[in-house]
Protein backbone atom coordinates (compact mmCIF):
# COMPACT_ATOMS: atom_id res chain seq x y z
CA UNK A 1 0.00 0.00 0.00
CA UNK A 2 1.35 3.53 -1.16
CA UNK A 3 -0.51 6.82 0.94
CA UNK A 4 0.03 10.11 -0.30
CA UNK A 5 -1.19 13.31 1.63
CA UNK A 6 -1.96 16.21 -0.46
CA UNK A 7 -2.44 19.60 1.34
CA UNK A 8 -5.84 20.14 -0.02
CA UNK A 9 -9.10 18.36 -1.28
CA UNK A 10 -8.65 20.01 -4.08
CA UNK A 11 -4.79 18.72 -4.51
CA UNK A 12 -6.03 15.14 -3.45
CA UNK A 13 -8.59 15.55 -5.84
CA UNK A 14 -6.86 16.84 -8.76
CA UNK A 15 -4.11 13.81 -8.02
CA UNK A 16 -6.76 11.08 -7.93
CA UNK A 17 -8.18 12.12 -10.94
CA UNK A 18 -4.55 12.46 -12.58
CA UNK A 19 -4.19 8.66 -11.71
CA UNK A 20 -7.35 7.42 -13.25
CA UNK A 21 -6.70 9.59 -16.32
CA UNK A 22 -3.13 8.49 -16.68
CA UNK A 23 -4.66 4.50 -16.83
CA UNK A 24 -7.40 5.45 -19.11
CA UNK A 25 -4.95 7.00 -21.37
CA UNK A 26 -2.26 3.90 -21.19
CA UNK A 27 -5.66 1.73 -21.65
CA UNK A 28 -8.78 3.15 -23.58
CA UNK A 29 -10.23 -0.16 -22.68
CA UNK A 30 -9.85 0.29 -19.01
CA UNK A 31 -12.16 -1.63 -16.91
CA UNK A 32 -13.39 1.21 -14.50
CA UNK A 33 -14.47 -0.05 -10.86
CA UNK A 34 -16.26 2.81 -9.43
CA UNK A 35 -17.89 4.53 -5.85
CA UNK A 36 -20.10 6.67 -4.87
CA UNK A 37 -20.96 9.34 -1.56
CA UNK A 38 -19.63 12.61 -1.35
CA UNK A 39 -15.92 12.10 -1.86
CA UNK A 40 -16.78 10.94 -5.27
CA UNK A 41 -18.52 13.81 -6.35
CA UNK A 42 -15.37 16.32 -6.78
CA UNK A 43 -13.52 13.51 -8.59
CA UNK A 44 -16.05 13.25 -11.05
CA UNK A 45 -16.73 16.53 -11.31
CA UNK A 46 -12.83 17.04 -12.03
CA UNK A 47 -12.91 13.90 -14.55
CA UNK A 48 -15.77 15.80 -16.37
CA UNK A 49 -13.43 19.08 -16.29
CA UNK A 50 -10.91 17.25 -17.74
CA UNK A 51 -13.03 15.42 -20.38
CA UNK A 52 -14.22 19.03 -21.64
CA UNK A 53 -10.76 20.82 -21.16
CA UNK A 54 -8.19 17.72 -22.30
CA UNK A 55 -10.55 15.75 -24.15
CA UNK A 56 -10.05 12.83 -21.80
CA UNK A 57 -11.77 9.95 -23.77
CA UNK A 58 -14.07 7.43 -22.06
CA UNK A 59 -15.20 5.72 -25.38
CA UNK A 60 -14.23 2.82 -24.95
CA UNK A 61 -14.06 2.49 -20.95
CA UNK A 62 -16.46 -0.30 -19.32
CA UNK A 63 -17.36 0.91 -15.62
CA UNK A 64 -18.74 -1.52 -12.95
CA UNK A 65 -19.90 0.40 -9.47
CA UNK A 66 -19.54 -0.49 -6.07
CA UNK A 67 -23.25 -0.77 -4.98
CA UNK A 68 -26.58 -0.18 -5.33
CA UNK A 69 -29.72 0.19 -2.90
CA UNK A 70 -31.79 -2.33 -2.55
CA UNK A 71 -35.27 -1.10 -3.51
CA UNK A 72 -34.54 2.05 -5.21
CA UNK A 73 -35.16 2.34 -9.00
CA UNK A 74 -32.83 3.64 -11.62
CA UNK A 75 -34.49 6.96 -11.34
CA UNK A 76 -34.79 7.31 -8.16
CA UNK A 77 -32.73 10.54 -7.10
CA UNK A 78 -30.93 8.63 -4.37
CA UNK A 79 -30.08 5.62 -6.26
CA UNK A 80 -26.51 5.21 -7.48
CA UNK A 81 -27.61 4.42 -11.09
CA UNK A 82 -29.04 8.58 -11.06
CA UNK A 83 -26.20 9.23 -9.07
CA UNK A 84 -23.84 7.88 -11.38
CA UNK A 85 -25.72 9.55 -14.88
CA UNK A 86 -25.77 12.78 -12.91
CA UNK A 87 -22.14 12.88 -11.46
CA UNK A 88 -20.58 11.28 -14.26
CA UNK A 89 -22.13 9.62 -17.24
CA UNK A 90 -23.50 12.49 -18.62
CA UNK A 91 -20.83 14.63 -18.62
CA UNK A 92 -18.59 12.24 -20.34
CA UNK A 93 -18.34 10.63 -23.66
CA UNK A 94 -18.64 7.23 -22.41
CA UNK A 95 -21.24 4.73 -24.04
CA UNK A 96 -23.72 4.14 -21.38
CA UNK A 97 -24.29 0.45 -22.53
CA UNK A 98 -20.60 0.03 -21.06
CA UNK A 99 -21.97 1.11 -17.74
CA UNK A 100 -22.48 -1.54 -15.26
CA UNK A 101 -24.60 -1.34 -11.45
CA UNK A 102 -26.31 -3.87 -9.68
CA UNK A 103 -29.79 -3.72 -10.13
CA UNK A 104 -31.61 -2.94 -6.69
CA UNK A 105 -35.15 -3.94 -7.98
CA UNK A 106 -34.40 -6.88 -9.56
CA UNK A 107 -36.85 -9.86 -8.17
CA UNK A 108 -34.01 -12.18 -7.39
CA UNK A 109 -31.61 -10.54 -5.34
CA UNK A 110 -29.09 -13.64 -5.05
CA UNK A 111 -29.51 -14.39 -8.69
CA UNK A 112 -28.59 -10.60 -9.57
CA UNK A 113 -25.65 -10.72 -7.40
CA UNK A 114 -24.29 -14.04 -9.23
CA UNK A 115 -24.70 -12.38 -12.49
CA UNK A 116 -23.07 -9.48 -11.55
CA UNK A 117 -19.91 -10.94 -10.64
CA UNK A 118 -20.08 -13.14 -13.97
CA UNK A 119 -20.30 -9.71 -15.76
CA UNK A 120 -17.31 -8.36 -14.29
CA UNK A 121 -15.13 -11.80 -14.93
CA UNK A 122 -16.47 -11.53 -18.50
CA UNK A 123 -14.58 -8.20 -19.04
CA UNK A 124 -11.62 -10.09 -17.66
CA UNK A 125 -12.36 -8.36 -14.03
CA UNK A 126 -11.60 -4.83 -12.64
CA UNK A 127 -7.92 -2.88 -13.94
CA UNK A 128 -8.30 0.04 -11.62
CA UNK A 129 -11.22 0.30 -8.39
CA UNK A 130 -12.04 3.62 -6.85
CA UNK A 131 -12.78 3.69 -3.38
CA UNK A 132 -13.46 5.77 -0.80
CA UNK A 133 -14.34 5.12 2.93
CA UNK A 134 -17.45 4.87 5.26
CA UNK A 135 -17.16 5.83 8.51
CA UNK A 136 -17.86 2.26 9.56
CA UNK A 137 -14.64 1.84 8.11
CA UNK A 138 -16.73 0.08 4.86
CA UNK A 139 -15.37 -0.23 1.04
CA UNK A 140 -18.50 -0.39 -1.13
CA UNK A 141 -21.16 -1.50 1.50
CA UNK A 142 -18.66 -4.20 3.09
CA UNK A 143 -19.69 -3.46 6.96
CA UNK A 144 -18.30 -4.86 9.45
CA UNK A 145 -17.02 -8.72 9.91
CA UNK A 146 -17.49 -8.90 6.21
CA UNK A 147 -15.80 -11.41 5.07
CA UNK A 148 -11.99 -10.89 3.53
CA UNK A 149 -13.57 -13.55 1.04
CA UNK A 150 -16.89 -12.51 0.09
CA UNK A 151 -18.58 -11.87 -2.98
CA UNK A 152 -21.42 -9.87 -4.26
CA UNK A 153 -24.35 -10.41 -1.94
CA UNK A 154 -26.72 -8.25 -0.11
CA UNK A 155 -25.77 -6.61 3.15
CA UNK A 156 -27.82 -5.09 5.91
CA UNK A 157 -26.61 -1.31 6.71
CA UNK A 158 -25.35 -0.49 10.13
CA UNK A 159 -27.62 2.43 12.14
CA UNK A 160 -23.97 3.81 11.75
CA UNK A 161 -23.51 4.19 8.04
CA UNK A 162 -27.80 5.09 7.89
CA UNK A 163 -27.08 8.26 10.26
CA UNK A 164 -24.05 8.95 7.96
CA UNK A 165 -26.07 8.37 4.52
CA UNK A 166 -29.64 9.01 5.29
CA UNK A 167 -29.32 13.23 5.28
CA UNK A 168 -29.03 12.71 1.53
CA UNK A 169 -32.83 11.52 1.34
CA UNK A 170 -35.58 14.08 1.12
CA UNK A 171 -36.84 11.72 4.07
CA UNK A 172 -34.00 9.93 6.11
CA UNK A 173 -36.25 7.45 6.95
CA UNK A 174 -36.86 6.32 3.48
CA UNK A 175 -33.28 5.19 3.25
CA UNK A 176 -32.99 1.63 2.55
CA UNK A 177 -31.66 -0.56 5.36
CA UNK A 178 -30.14 -3.30 2.61
CA UNK A 179 -27.52 -2.90 -0.21
CA UNK A 180 -25.90 -5.01 -2.76
CA UNK A 181 -22.55 -4.67 -2.84
CA UNK A 182 -19.49 -5.99 -4.10
CA UNK A 183 -17.40 -8.43 -1.90
CA UNK A 184 -14.36 -7.71 -0.37
CA UNK A 185 -12.87 -10.65 -2.32
CA UNK A 186 -14.45 -8.99 -5.49
CA UNK A 187 -12.33 -5.34 -4.60
CA UNK A 188 -9.17 -7.30 -4.12
CA UNK A 189 -9.17 -8.89 -7.03
CA UNK A 190 -8.77 -5.70 -9.16
CA UNK A 191 -5.55 -4.84 -11.05
CA UNK A 192 -5.20 -1.89 -8.76
CA UNK A 193 -7.09 -0.10 -6.01
CA UNK A 194 -7.74 3.94 -5.67
CA UNK A 195 -9.01 5.02 -2.60
CA UNK A 196 -9.49 8.68 -2.09
CA UNK A 197 -10.46 10.11 1.27
CA UNK A 198 -11.16 13.60 2.41
CA UNK A 199 -11.92 15.34 5.59
CA UNK A 200 -11.46 14.92 9.37
CA UNK A 201 -14.22 13.41 9.93
CA UNK A 202 -12.38 10.31 8.39
CA UNK A 203 -9.24 11.00 9.79
CA UNK A 204 -9.84 8.12 13.11
CA UNK A 205 -11.06 5.17 10.45
CA UNK A 206 -8.07 6.18 7.72
CA UNK A 207 -5.48 5.44 10.57
CA UNK A 208 -7.16 2.66 11.62
CA UNK A 209 -7.65 1.30 8.15
CA UNK A 210 -4.23 2.52 6.74
CA UNK A 211 -2.57 1.64 9.96
CA UNK A 212 -4.39 -0.67 12.00
CA UNK A 213 -4.00 -4.51 12.16
CA UNK A 214 -6.24 -6.11 9.22
CA UNK A 215 -9.69 -7.04 10.60
CA UNK A 216 -13.10 -7.86 9.12
CA UNK A 217 -14.20 -4.99 11.53
CA UNK A 218 -12.77 -2.56 9.09
CA UNK A 219 -13.10 -3.75 5.97
CA UNK A 220 -10.72 -1.12 4.22
CA UNK A 221 -8.08 -3.09 6.28
CA UNK A 222 -8.36 -5.56 3.33
CA UNK A 223 -6.60 -3.52 1.41
CA UNK A 224 -3.44 -3.79 3.86
CA UNK A 225 -3.81 -7.59 1.38
CA UNK A 226 -4.08 -6.06 -1.93
CA UNK A 227 -0.54 -6.08 -4.01
CA UNK A 228 -1.51 -2.51 -5.65
CA UNK A 229 -3.50 -0.12 -3.78
CA UNK A 230 -2.67 3.51 -3.75
CA UNK A 231 -4.31 5.98 -1.04
CA UNK A 232 -4.91 9.61 -1.49
CA UNK A 233 -5.47 12.06 1.30
CA UNK A 234 -5.98 15.33 2.00
CA UNK A 235 -4.12 17.02 5.69
CA UNK A 236 -7.22 16.74 7.14
CA UNK A 237 -8.06 13.26 6.29
CA UNK A 238 -4.29 12.24 7.07
CA UNK A 239 -4.27 13.77 10.59
CA UNK A 240 -4.66 10.50 12.81
CA UNK A 241 -1.49 8.87 10.72
CA UNK A 242 1.73 8.12 12.83
CA UNK A 243 3.93 7.36 9.87
CA UNK A 244 3.05 11.15 8.33
CA UNK A 245 6.80 12.02 7.17
CA UNK A 246 7.25 8.74 5.51
CA UNK A 247 4.44 9.03 3.26
CA UNK A 248 5.31 12.63 2.22
CA UNK A 249 9.09 11.67 1.59
CA UNK A 250 7.47 8.67 -0.95
CA UNK A 251 5.17 11.35 -3.19
CA UNK A 252 8.56 13.54 -2.80
CA UNK A 253 11.36 10.66 -4.26
CA UNK A 254 9.85 7.88 -5.87
CA UNK A 255 10.06 7.80 -9.45
CA UNK A 256 6.63 6.70 -9.96
CA UNK A 257 5.30 10.20 -8.40
CA UNK A 258 7.85 11.92 -10.39
CA UNK A 259 5.31 12.98 -13.66
CA UNK A 260 2.57 14.01 -11.47
CA UNK A 261 5.13 16.43 -9.26
CA UNK A 262 5.89 17.88 -12.92
CA UNK A 263 2.66 18.68 -13.78
CA UNK A 264 2.24 20.49 -10.08
CA UNK A 265 0.30 17.95 -8.61
C1 LIG B 1 -21.32 4.99 0.71
C2 LIG B 1 -20.72 4.08 -0.34
C3 LIG B 1 -19.22 3.90 -0.12
C4 LIG B 1 -18.56 5.24 0.12
C5 LIG B 1 -19.16 5.91 1.32
C6 LIG B 1 -18.47 7.22 1.68
O1 LIG B 1 -21.60 4.36 1.89
N1 LIG B 1 -21.33 2.79 -0.36
O2 LIG B 1 -18.66 3.27 -1.28
O3 LIG B 1 -17.17 5.07 0.30
O4 LIG B 1 -20.53 6.14 1.00
O5 LIG B 1 -19.33 8.28 1.58
P1 LIG B 1 -18.94 9.79 1.67
O6 LIG B 1 -17.93 10.05 0.59
O7 LIG B 1 -20.23 10.49 1.43
O8 LIG B 1 -18.37 10.01 3.01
Amino acid sequence: MQVVIRETKDAAVRLAAAVIAAALRETPHLVLGLATGRTMEALYARLAAMHQEERLDFSLAVTFNLDEYIGLGPDHKNSYHYYMRHHLFQHVNIDPRNTHLPDGMARDIAAECRRYEERIRSFGGIDLQVLSIGISGHIGFNEPLSSMRSRTREKALTPQTIAQNSPLFDRPEEMPRRAITMGVGTILEAGRCLMLVTGDTKAAVVAKAVEGPVTSMISATALQLHPDTTVILDEEAAADLENKDYYRWIFENEPEWQPYREAGL
